[in-house]
């Protein structure tokens, strides 16, 4: 029966909802990591330090995109990316058969065995995401026997066109039970009772098999697609063969049977109700709005059945860049997504829609992922796929480089090589806000923190945490903010030795005085600020930081994430206790002031000390000038502006975090669970920032490695996806989170063990799941 048996494949996984996740994050031990889909290159060298005595400074980021996890596109930079894989010499059947193959062994990994009696059931539509599915279909065939799957096609035969008609050409000599809707019905033939809704293209269609083998095969009246070379070995046509208005006949005979739409899909119902997997191979990224009446039947058939759902690029009707799916789209149990993932499956509805998605590479060259990467943003007109087709590529954070980002401490180090975190924040009955931030950065490797607070909440403040400091700083009657605070500062800062970095709002409150402290630490409050592009001098150095290394993208600086004293501090205050800028994590309170004072001036910061921005959607949308719900509705678009217009790294919280240089590079972190969203979790990721900051990341640097930590803490903290965790839990797993990344255990390159096989976003890491 079973012809071949997949390479790599061993047992049988578990049929139902996220049975394909397994024991084991990462796969099978052994497994290639940054394997060709998640590792366009070779992982860069890790962070070792560059002058031996100091960590480098993001050397990971210098002069590339950083780190290779897979892409994020859009449907009109896949589709670029198509041609520009033809252009290279991959042909689409190449591309298609790759696809449908590696989705074949995916599929028997997460769903297999089948056979007759537990039969693979694919409902295929009329264009390349239907190709898929019937060269899928094939494969099976092939390990298992033609009666092992069985194909619908919802859609007229004679119609199909290129390699779609290929493969229902190849199809028929595979076999395997199919079903198609075919052309114009016989004369005088029966369409049941309920209105033929239409295929959209416009034909009034009925079903046919497979004609037996032998069996007579005529050209259809009209169906110039199956006409010519496939004429001989395509489907019966349909005008040579009554149209039955009866049930239909049992699924599995192959013998030539013509059904009209409803009996098709009543076939269809039935051979759903028995089948162990459903195969959603109807519509891809071609999708144009919600899916027409047949196409939402169809659909509404397989979600009925509740039988569990493998859907083929994207489940049908999922709008490719935005998410926004209609009540017909499947919940599908397994995605396999081709090439790249899409928009449609991170935001929106998607991820609750596509279940586990896995990105298959299908061959395109190395170099077309770069080529859509940097222009995947450009809109097409009239797009398909909701006809945003503007957002732009991203990649996606994976654990292989995150690690390579990851400071490495010299076996001599000590408190100062690692910095100092300096909390701007806290304000009566937020304290806990700076707590936060401040452990949180202490837990992600600070070498030292301290907490500034009014000196109203000291006490308050340091009761929490023996390790961290407090300073007490100039406060008005009720425990505000005082602008004298900004010179206070900055003399307890003097006397740190060593890289210190600010990360000023967790609870800092939006009175005056902190509204003029802001001012200041941001350098705004001088006339004459000097131009970003303008490098800081030597004598701006700290004693220990490292020398040459670009800052923040701006080019001709010499980037020192160290003190800065902007031109015109004299102004201010005396050169040794005046105003200085220093790298900066701006959070919560931080961010609303600076949208009063306009996200643009922060580009007016001097010397352009590296500045990362940690909004929510709705500090985001107050930074912006937007509405939330259009944050929401464009995060990719929104994380970019915000770091170009602030001319700093920009971290767009929220499911499906998304990472932003000033240089336009885009990162997304698909990691973390909805039981992330609780109080704190803010302040704790700008701590984190701190901390890797502190410890000489550059800013992009920096901020992807938070946020990677951040949720894969959050992960760790949680028995389940999805179970409430809260902030203080996250902050005491950072270091086993850390331990992880460096180890490689949180294993997001191949998945299951296949080849050129890449979790979109690997199984949780929960409290009780093994570690990889
Ligand atoms: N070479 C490869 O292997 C390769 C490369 C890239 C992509 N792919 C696959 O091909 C897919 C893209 O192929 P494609 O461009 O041919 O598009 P598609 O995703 O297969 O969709 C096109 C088909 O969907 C129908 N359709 C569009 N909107 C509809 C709606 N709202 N309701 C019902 N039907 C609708 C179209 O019918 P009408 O024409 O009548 O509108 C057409 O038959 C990808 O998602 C992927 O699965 C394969």
């Amino acid at each position: 029966m079973t012809a071949e048996e997949p390479a790599g494949i061993a047992g049988r996984g578990v049929a139902g909802p996220r049975a394909g996740v397994p024991a084991t994050p990462g796969g099978a031990s052994g497994a290639p990591r940054g394997g060709p889909a998640t590792s366009g290159e070779p992982a860069r060298p890790a962070g070792t330090p560059a002058t031996g005595t100091a960590p480098a400074s993001g050397a990971a980021l210098e002069g590339d995109p950083g780190p290779r996890g897979v892409w994020v596109l859009s449907a009109a930079a896949v589709r670029r990316g198509d041609r520009l894989a033809a252009d290279a010499g991959l042909g689409g059947p190449v591309l298609m058969e790759t696809a449908g193959r590696t989705a074949a062994t995916l599929l028997w990994k997460v769903a297999g065995p089948f056979s007759a009696r537990e039969p693979v059931v694919v409902l295929a539509g009329g264009g390349n995401n239907g190709g898929d599915g019937m060269v899928l279909a094939r494969w099976v065939a092939r390990w298992a026997g033609p009666t092992a799957v069985k194909v619908f096609l919802l859609a007229e035969p004679g119609r199909l066109r290129g390699e779609a008609a290929v493969q229902w050409s190849l199809l028929a000599r595979s076999g395997v039970p199919a079903f198609a809707l075919a052309g114009e019905p016989a004369p005088g033939a029966q369409q049941g009772s309920r209105q033929n809704p239409g295929t959209g293209a416009g034909a009034a269609p009925v079903a046919a098999e497979f004609p037996e083998p032998g069996a007579a095969r005529q050209p259809a009246a009209g169906s110039a697609g199956a006409a010519g070379p496939h004429t001989e070995v395509g489907p019966q046509p349909a005008a040579d063969r009554p149209a039955a208005a009866g049930p239909p006949a049992a699924a599995g005979a192959g013998s030539g049977v013509g059904l009209a739409v409803d009996p098709f899909l009543d076939h269809l119902e039935a051979a759903v109700a028995r089948a162990r997997v459903v195969v959603d191979a109807l519509l891809g990224v071609g999708v144009r709005g919600a899916p027409r009446p047949l196409a939402a039947r169809a659909l509404q058939v397989v979600g009925a059945a509740g039988v569990p759902v493998f859907a083929l690029d994207l489940p049908s009707g999922l709008d490719a860049d935005t998410g926004e799916a209609a009540p017909v789209v499947p919940r599908a149990t397994w995605t396999a997504t081709f090439a790249a993932a899409k928009w449609g499956l991170v935001l929106g509805q998607g991820p609750e829609r596509a279940g586990q998605v896995f990105v298959v590479d299908i061959g395109w060259p190395q170099e077309t992922g770069t080529g859509v990467g940097g222009t995947g943003g450009e809109a097409e007109a009239g797009a398909p796929g909701g006809g945003t087709g503007g957002f732009p590529s991203a990649r996606v954070l994976d654990a292989a480089g995150v690690a390579a980002l990851l400071p490495r401490r010299p076996w001599d180090a000590h408190k100062g090589w690692a910095g100092h975190v300096v909390v701007a924040g806290g304000r009566p009955g937020q304290v806990g806000a700076a707590v936060l931030a401040g452990t949180a950065a202490l837990q992600a490797g600070a070498g030292t923190v301290t907490l500034a607070v009014p000196a109203p909440v000291r006490t308050e403040a340091a009761v929490h945490r023996p390790e961290i400091m407090t300073w007490a700083l100039p406060a008005t009657a009720g425990g505000e903010w005082d602008a004298a605070a900004v010179t206070a500062l900055a003399q307890r800062e003097r006397e740190r030795r060593g890289r210190v970095v600010r990360v000023i709002g967790p609870g800092l409150g939006q009175s005056p005085g902190a509204a003029a402290c802001l001012v200041a630490w941001l350098g705004l409050d001088r006339p004459a600020a000097r131009d970003p592009a303008e490098g800081a001098s030597d004598d701006d150095r700290p004693a220990d930081a490292p020398h040459g290394r670009p800052a923040d993208g701006a080019p001709g600086t010499d980037g020192e994430p160290g003190a800065r004293a902007p031109e015109g501090a004299a102004a201010a205050g005396s050169a040794a206790a005046g105003p200085v800028c220093r790298p900066t994590v701006l959070d919560a309170d931080g961010l609303n002031l600076a949208a009063l004072l306009g996200i643009d001036r922060l580009r007016e910061r001097p010397g352009s000390f590296p500045l990362v921005l940690t909004p929510h959607p709705g500090e985001a949308a107050r930074l912006l000038g937007w509405t939330t719900a259009r944050v929401q509705a464009e995060r990719p678009r929104a994380a970019v502006e915000l770091a170009r217009r602030a001319g700093a790294v920009a971290v767009l919280k929220g499911a499906g975090t998304l990472i932003a240089g000033p240089g336009g590079e885009l990162y997304i972190c698909t990691r973390g669970h909805p039981g992330m969203a609780s109080a704190g979790m803010g302040d704790a990721l700008a701590g984190i920032v701190g901390a890797f900051l502190a410890q000489g990341l550059e800013p992009l640097a920096a901020a992807l490695v938070a946020v990677f930590v951040h949720a894969l803490a959050g992960e760790l903290a949680a028995p389940a996806e999805g179970i409430p965790v809260q902030a203080t839990q996250l902050i005491t797993r950072l270091p086993e989170a850390l331990d992880r990344i460096r180890r490689g255990s949180p294993g997001s390159a191949a998945a299951l063990g296949i080849p050129g096989v890449a979790w979109l976003r690997p199984p949780l890491e929960g409290d009780g799941a093994p570690v990889g």
